[in-house]
């Protein structure tokens, strides 16, 4: 996920370049550039870190000659934040730059033709082989020889091209990743998303995907892949700034939550093959080593925490190897037994927690191999670890965890469906039939992210209550504790997550009227004795919520409210059961008139121990 912006037209091209940049900082910051048209040349200025640095480096170049220029704000997902991977990337005359939000799955392949043709590449990521595409179609005009790199190119992507040869023009292309154009008066702004030009123009074209946009000082084109004209349709901005930044949510959080399907469909982009295997090159760890592991350890806090929790019942059910899960906190001092043939696999959205990084040192200093799951590419986590699995949930500004939790979930899924298909534990028809169904959780979470309606009318019952207990069973645990831990600290309401079974030894005396107690029963080899566990709630008092999976008719004798998911399959049912809660707890926060965007005495990335 990161931030585009290009502009044509009269005015000094850093000017609307460097603002619009800094107003996508929140899309993606590790590193930023532009690129600026001088009518036959064109000037690249790169820089790794914030934006204040490519701010700086600029400021001392003389480029406001310049008719157009693109420019970019990086999210990492290939090759490490650094100034060669910061983009405009060029191919090898320098003749074209190509600035790139989203993936390029076939990019590897891409490029060993481009290499074995000929072409040097310069940096690690998957964007520079567009760039040398459109250098081998020099004869074509620009936007055919994007079409040309569109047909070619599989995954999510926007592009925004310009090439020397064509000054006064800039080429976008969309599919499934955001590009928006902004019409002025004798100027245009392509984007990927309306903050960057809002200062400038009101007025917006929508792109849809498959299309290709040829943007002109004084026009604006689209065409589909084939080149046939498409209509080109305006919309009104009405959102300020701050709306704008929020995709129109009112939070961040919110606008997380709803970004979760796009985070998953990109997380499994690549990972999961057409013939229902597991494809995770990027672990770059031998087969044999995977083979000859004997214990899996998962370490964490937090949220993600609740996300190794989830890994341990989908490791030990498709591995059959043991398990052992450790808040990262408690992992190096209780001296556990460690060798080289143990698997640690450490979980940080942020890869920065120290206490997920001291786990993991330890784990290593005990000879045994450490797999890093983050969502930021070349974290400390990432670093240090023997291999990383990256989350692909772009950056998540809300302080609680929401898109990198349900990522973080489908990564471990996957890993755990990649031992299994390694170590040969599991029928490949039964891999094959999960890999199927995972494909199908972005369309599911989108589903459940309808019923928003319906959980803010349950959740504003709940304003005055003071006492909520989370219960779920096997896949449905590490749900309800994460929905617990969503409460607590947006809403600041005690809330218990709690494994179902366990109530009767002690917390259910706790239940009386007013306490409420949200059950979560997808997991369907364990759902009628959470439904029994749910009875002896009600029988106390407690008013029921459940989430269950549609057309469960059992509940509805057994819940007060009950919030219907996806059928699915144990396991990745998690994916949909949490956001139900995510959206209980964001909406009962809210109506107390909460910051859930920066809750009380949380920091997103918690460096201290
Ligand atoms: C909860 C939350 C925290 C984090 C925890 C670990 O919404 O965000 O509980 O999950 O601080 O952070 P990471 O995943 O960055 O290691």
């Amino acid at each position: 996920m990161c931030g585009i912006v290009g502009y044509v037209g009269p005015r000094p091209v850093t000017d609307v370049l460097i603002p619009g940049l800094s107003r996508l900082e929140y899309r993606g910051y590790d590193s930023a550039g532009i690129a600026v048209h001088g009518g036959d040349t064109m000037t690249v200025v790169k820089r790794a870190g914030r934006m204040s640095e490519l701010e700086a480096a600029v400021a001392g170049l003389d480029v406001n000659g310049g008719r157009g220029g693109v420019g970019h704000t990086r999210w990492a997902t290939h090759g490490a934040p650094n100034t060669t991977n910061a983009h405009p990337h060029q191919d090898c005359a320098a003749s074209v730059v190509v600035v790139h939000n989203g993936i390029i799955e076939n990019w590897a392949a891409l490029k060993s033709e481009l290499v074995a043709r000929g072409h040097s590449f310069a940096s690690d990521t998957d964007t520079e082989v567009v760039a040398h595409m459109i250098e081998e179609m020099a004869d074509l005009p620009l936007a055919e020889a994007v079409r040309q790199v569109m047909k070619r190119a599989d995954g999510a992507l926007a592009l925004v091209v310009m090439r020397v040869q064509d000054p006064d023009l800039i080429v976008g292309a969309r599919r499934h990743s955001p590009l928006v154009v902004g019409r002025g008066d004798g100027e245009n702004f392509i984007a990927s998303d309306i903050p960057a030009f809002l200062e400038h123009t009101r007025d917006m074209v929508v792109l849809d995907d498959d299309r290709v946009i040829e943007v002109r000082p004084e026009s604006v084109t689209i065409t589909d892949l084939d080149g046939n004209p498409v209509e080109v349709r305006e919309r009104k901005i009405e959102w300020d700034f701050e709306a704008a930044e929020k995709g129109g949510y009112p939070t961040f959080m919110l606008k997380e939550i709803h970004e979760q399907p796009d985070a998953i469909a990109d997380t499994l982009l690549g990972r999961v093959d057409a013939s229902g295997q597991v494809q995770l090159k990027e672990l770059e760890l031998d087969d044999r080593l995977l083979r000859a592991v004997d214990k899996v350890f998962v370490v964490a806090c937090g949220t993600s925490y609740h996300a190794a929790m989830m890994a341990k019942y989908a490791i030990e059910r498709w591995t059959r190897l043991p398990v052992e899960i450790d808040i990262a906190s408690e992992f190096r001092y209780r001296d556990p037994v460690l060798d080289a043939r143990s698997l640690v696999v450490g979980i940080s959205q942020s890869g920065e927690t120290i206490d997920t990084l001291a786990a993991i040192r330890y784990a290593r200093a005990q000879g045994s191999t450490v797999i890093g799951v983050s969502n930021v590419v070349d974290s400390a986590l990432a670093r240090e670890s023997d291999a990383v699995l990256y989350t692909r949930a772009g950056p998540e500004i809300g302080v609680a965890a929401t898109k990198t939790f349900t990522t973080q979930l489908v990564v471990m899924q996957l890993l755990g469906l990649y031992l299994a298909q390694v170590r040969g534990s599991m029928d490949p028809g039964a891999i094959e039939q999960l890999v199927t169904e995972m494909r199908t959780l972005p369309e599911a979470v989108k589903s459940v992210l309808e019923r928003d309606d319906e959980i803010a009318k349950i959740a504003a019952e709940f304003g005055d209550v003071r006492d909520f207990f989370f219960l779920g069973r096997s896949g449905d645990f590490p749900v309800a504790m994460e929905g617990a831990l969503k409460l607590k600290e947006i809403a600041y309401v005690r809330a218990e997550g709690y494994a179902a079974g366990e109530m009767k030894h002690g917390p259910i005396a706790l239940i009386e009227p007013g306490v409420v107690v949200v059950g979560v029963a997808t997991d369907n080899h364990v759902k009628s004795k959470t439904l029994s566990n749910m009875e002896e709630m009600r029988a106390r008092g407690g008013t029921i919520v459940l989430v269950v999976e549609e057309g469960d008719g059992d509940a509805k004798e057994v819940a007060d409210h009950v919030i219907e998911v996806p059928r699915g399959s144990d396991l990745l049912c998690t994916v949909t059961a949490v956001v139900p809660l995510q959206l209980l707890a964001y909406h009962i926060a809210t109506a107390k008139g909460l910051d859930v965007d920066k809750p009380r005495n949380l920091a997103k990335t918690v460096t201290v121990e």
